[in-house]
C-alpha cells in the first residue's frame, strides 16, 4: 500500500500539470507542509509559491484546486483557508495502515533486488595500524548500505578490502627481525606494530642503507619467500584479531578480507590487459593512463620501478569480483580525500571497455573530529575507536545505573546504547559533511540521539508487555490528530527506505526516526493508552506496536541493537 503522502505528491503534480505548471516529484514535494496544529489537517500545501507562475492571489488558487482533489485515495476531506491548501487523512486508510504494518515484520523491506548482487567494500582498515576514529564512517555508514540493500532484496557481498600490501610492510618486517620479538608482538599487540613502524620511519630519515633494506624486504615478500610470508602473515593475524573485537561490540560481519595482498598476482595480467589496449603512457619513467579528456590527472598504474600501486589494486580487484560476484554494482565508501582517485580508476575501467564501470560507486563521506580536532593518523593526537566505544558504554552505564538501578542486564543495555550512540551520531547527518562528536549531543536521552531513539523503541516495548497482543477489533474507530500524525510517519517508512538507498544516505533512515520518536512520544504523552477502553485501547496497542516494528526495522538499517527495555 502506499501512503498518503506519497499519493498526494503523485495527484498535486497531475493536477498541477492541467493548470500548465510541471513540476518533478522532489519539486512537488518540497510544496508541502506539515500543519504547525495538526487540527488544520495532516498535510498542507501552502500556494504562494504558486502565485507568481499562475498568476493569481494564493487563496483564490487554494479554493480553485481544493475540488481537483476530490476523491484521492485516503484523503477524507479537504479545506481552503486562505492560502493554504489543507488535506485531512481518512481514518479509514489510517487503521489500515497499522493493520498492514502488524501483518509484517519486514515493513518497509521490499524485493526490488531480488536476484541481484551488490558488492560493498567498506572499512577497509591498514593493518599493522590502529582502528581510530576516522574508520568510524567507513565502517558504520557502509555496513547501514549493506543492511538496506539485503533488506531491499538484494545479495550482498561485504567486503573488508585490507590494506595488506606495499612497501610499509618491507619496513616492518625488517624493523620486526631486528627490533622486536614474537613475544613483544603478542604482549603488545598493534601498538607494538605501530612502534615498530614509527621507529623505522624516524631512523630511515637519517639512514638511505635501511630504505634499500625496506624495498629489499618488500621484495622478498613479493617473490614468496616463505619467512617474510609468515611474519606478514602473523602481522594480519595479530591486526584482525583487534579489529574483530571493533566488529563484534559494532554487530558487523564480512562475507570477505580480500585484501590488496589478494590481488598482488592477479597485477601482471591487468597492467598487460591496459597496455594491449593501447592505454599504458610513460610519465617520468612511471606508467600512467592519461586522463585529460575527463579533465582529470593521470591515473598511477605503475612506479617507476615497476610495482603496482594503489589504483592498479584497485582495478584488479574490480575485474576479479566482476568475475567472481557478477555484480550489479559495487559499492565504495571512503573519505571524500579519496574522491579523486576512485573517479580515476572509474575511468580507466570504462576505458578499458568494460560497459560495467557504470556500476561502479564511489560513496564519501566527510571527516569527524572530537572537540574540534581532526583525526588523522598523522596527528599524533588520535582518538581510538575502542576508546571512543568504551567511553560511551561506561557514560551511558552511569547514566542507566543512576535512573533504573533495579534493571536486569544492566551491562548488557550499556553496551547496547553506548555503542548505539556512537553509531547513531556518525549516521546522523548527510555523509558528505564534516561532523564533531560531542558527548552531550550524542548521548542524550531526550535530544536528537541514539539514546533517545532506543529508549523510544524501549517504551514501545513496554507498553507491548504491559497491554497484552495488540488484536481485537477496531473498526470504525475515528484516531485523534496524535495518532494520525504518527500513522502518517509510519506509513512513510517504504519510501523513506527506498530513498536512502537511491541515494546511499542511512542519515535519511536516523533522520526519519526521530521524527517518528517525536511523533509517538507526543502521543505517548497526550493519549491514554493502556487504561483507554474499548476500540481507543485496541487501537492504540496497535499502534504501539506498528511503532515498535518501524522503530526496531530502522535501528536494525543503521546496525544498531535493538532494547527491549532501558
Ligand atoms: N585501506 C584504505 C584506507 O584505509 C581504504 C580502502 C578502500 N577500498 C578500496 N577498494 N580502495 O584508506
Amino acid at each position: 500500500m502506499r501512503d498518503n503522502k506519497t499519493i498526494l505528491i503523485e495527484k498535486t503534480a497531475i493536477v498541477l500539470a492541467e493548470k500548465g505548471v510541471t513540476l518533478s516529484q522532489t519539486e512537488t514535494a518540497a510544496l508541502f507542509e506539515k500543519p504547525s496544529d495538526p487540527k488544520l489537517g495532516d498535510l498542507a500545501l501552502p500556494c504562494f509559491k504558486l502565485a507568481k507562475t499562475l498568476r493569481q492571489a494564493p487563496p483564490k488558487i487554494a479554493s480553485d484546486l481544493a475540488p481537483l482533489f476530490e476523491g484521492t485515495e485516503g484523503i477524507a476531506r479537504i479545506e481552503a483557508v486562505g492560502g493554504y491548501l489543507n488535506f485531512f487523512y481518512d481514518s479509514a486508510s489510517c487503521l489500515s495502515v497499522v493493520e498492514e504494518i502488524l501483518q509484517n515484520d519486514r515493513y518497509g523491506s521490499s524485493d526490488v533486488g531480488t536476484g541481484k548482487t551488490v558488492c560493498l567494500d567498506f572499512s577497509s582498515p591498514n593493518i599493522a595500524k590502529r582502528f581510530h576514529l576516522g574508520h568510524l564512517g567507513t565502517t558504520v555508514i557502509g555496513n547501514a548500505i549493506r543492511n538496506l540493500f539485503d533488506f531491499c532484496g538484494y545479495k550482498t557481498v561485504a567486503i573488508n578490502h585490507l590494506g595488506d600490501w606495499g612497501t610499509q610492510f618491507g619496513k616492518l618486517i625488517y624493523a620486526y627481525k631486528h627490533w622486536s620479538s614474537k613475544e613483544q608482538v603478542e604482549q603488545g599487540g598493534i601498538d607494538e606494530l605501530v612502534r615498530l613502524y614509527v621507529t623505522f620511519c624516524n631512523q630511515e630519515a637519517e639512514d638511505d642503507a635501511l630504505k634499500q633494506a625496506a624495498r629489499d624486504a618488500f621484495h622478498l615478500l613479493e617473490e614468496g619467500d616463505a619467512e617474510s610470508l609468515e611474519i606478514w602473515e602473523y602481522f594480519k593475524e595479530i591486526s584482525l584479531r583487534e579489529y574483530q573485537k571493533t566488529y563484534d561490540l559494532l554487530g558487523i560481519t564480512f562475507d570477505s578480507y580480500n585484501g590488496e595482498a589478494f590481488f598482488s598476482d592477479k597485477m601482471p595480467a591487468v597492467v598487460d590487459e591496459i597496455r594491449s589496449k593501447g592505454l599504458l603512457e610513460l610519465d617520468n619513467g612511471a606508467s600512467v593512463v592519461r586522463l585529460d579528456e575527463e579533465n582529470m590527472p593521470p591515473c598511477l598504474i605503475l612506479k617507476s620501478d615497476g610495482s603496482t600501486l594503489y589504483p592498479s589494486r584497485d582495478i584488479a580487484a574490480a575485474i576479479w569480483r566482476k568475475n567472481e560476484y557478477d555484480f550489479e554494482k559495487c559499492v565504495y565508501v571512503t573519505s571524500a580525500g579519496q574522491s579523486l582517485h576512485f573517479a580515476q580508476w572509474f575511468s580507466v575501467v570504462r576505458r578499458m571497455g568494460y560497459e560495467w564501470a557504470d556500476g561502479l560507486v564511489h560513496v564519501p563521506y566527510g571527516t569527524m573530529s572530537v572537540g574540534g580536532e581532526k583525526l588523522a593518523s598523522r596527528t599524533g593526537n588520535v582518538v581510538l575507536l575502542d576508546d571512543l566505544l568504551a567511553e560511551a558504554v561506561r557514560k551511558c552505564g552511569a547514566v542507566i545505573e543512576e535512573k533504573h538501578p533495579d534493571l536486569d542486564n544492566k551491562a548488557q543495555i550499556a553496551e547496547a546504547v553506548g555503542v548505539g550512540a556512537v553509531v547513531f551520531n556518525a549516521l546522523a547527518n548527510n555523509r558528505i559533511k564534516d561532523s564533531d562528536f560531542n558527548w552531550e549531543d550524542a548521548l542524550s536521552f531526550e535530544g536528537n540521539a541514539g539514546p533517545y531513539v532506543q529508549y523510544t523503541y524501549a517504551r514501545s516495548a513496554s507498553i507491548l508487555r504491559k497491554g497484552g497482543e495488540p488484536a481485537g477489533d477496531n473498526t470504525g474507530y475515528e484516531p485523534c490528530a496524535e495518532e494520525t500524525a504518527l500513522v502518517g510517519k509510519l506509513a512513510e517508512f517504504p519510501e523513506t527506505v527506498a530513498r536512502a538507498l537511491a541515494e546511499y544516505e542511512p542519515s535519511i533512515v536516523s533522520r526519519y526516526l526521530l521524527a517518528v520518536c517525536a511523533l509517538f512520544n507526543q502521543f505517548y504523552h497526550n493519549c491514554r493508552i493502556l487504561n483507554a477502553e474499548g476500540a481507543s485501547r485496541i487501537f492504540r496497542i496497535k499502534l504501539a506496536a506498528a511503532t515498535h516494528t518501524v522503530i526496531g526495522n530502522g535501528l536494525d538499517l543503521l546496525g544498531i541493537r535493538r532494547t527491549e527495555e532501558i
